[in-house]
């Protein structure tokens, strides 16, 4: 089912969770590089944050169906338009599960901003002891994996939706912008 208006509720969604992705993507691996742990929890924090309003937007997507192309072109662009959607909802959907299966199997627990969700793994010294190790390191890297995936579907949904504004000249990111 795909419908050709977009409302403001799938607009809003949008945008906060472009904006979640794109700031977690560049936390993260900056974190990771520098090796700032005190930013680790500030990143997870925010992560699940997202996640929850990632779950609402796949419940309307799911409700509503795809927004309808209003663009001309050819029906190979709009497969591939397409398929990167999926690819990025997929993305944003693997992402936080799969950095909170990292987060409890090495025995940190969740916590939102200080909040306990599910409490750490305390070993005989005191600090957190994995749970399960190899699973932590699998998830650990289906998260670093899935991350570059990401990158790369949001450079091509961003470079097409430039093209439609700058060489097609349609109102396809007027509309994501709620301006039509
Ligand atoms: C919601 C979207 C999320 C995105 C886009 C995201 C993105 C990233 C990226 C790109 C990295 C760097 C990977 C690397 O280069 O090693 C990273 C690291 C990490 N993320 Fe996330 N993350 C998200 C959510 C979460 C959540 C919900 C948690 C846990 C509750 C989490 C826990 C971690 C941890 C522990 C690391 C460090 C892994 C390491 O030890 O290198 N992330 N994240
Ligand atoms: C900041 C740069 C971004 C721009 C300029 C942008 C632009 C757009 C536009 C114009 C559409 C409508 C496409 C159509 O009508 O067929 C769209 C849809 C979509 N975008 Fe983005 N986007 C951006 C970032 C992101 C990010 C970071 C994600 C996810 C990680 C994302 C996920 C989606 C999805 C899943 C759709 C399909 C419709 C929906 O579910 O809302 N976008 N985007």
């Amino acid at each position: 089912m795909e419908k050709k208006s977009i409302s403001r509720v799938e607009i809003g969604l949008h945008w906060t969770i472009a904006i979640g992705i794109i700031g977690l993507i560049s936390l993260g691996i900056f974190m990771s590089n520098t090796r700032s742990f005190s930013l680790y929890d500030i990143h997870k924090s925010i992560g699940l944050l997202v996640f929850a309003i990632v779950v609402v937007r796949v419940l309307v997507r799911l409700q509503k169906g795809w927004p309808e192309n209003i663009s001309e072109g050819p029906a190979w662009e709009h497969g591939v338009a397409r398929v990167v959607h999926w690819i990025l909802i997929l993305g944003t959907i693997i992402m936080p599960l799969s950095g909170m299966l990292d987060a409890v199997m090495s025995g940190q627990g969740l916590s939102i901003f200080g909040l306990d969700l599910i409490a750490d793994n305390p070993g005989n010294n005191g600090r957190p002891q994995a749970i399960d190790e190899s699973m932590a390191e699998m998830a650990e890297e289906a998260h670093q994996l899935t991350g570059y995936v990401l990158i790369g579907a949001i450079v091509l949904h961003v470079a097409g939706a430039l093209k439609h504004h700058l060489v097609d000249g349609d109102n396809t990111l007027i509309r994501m912008l709620g301006r039509s």
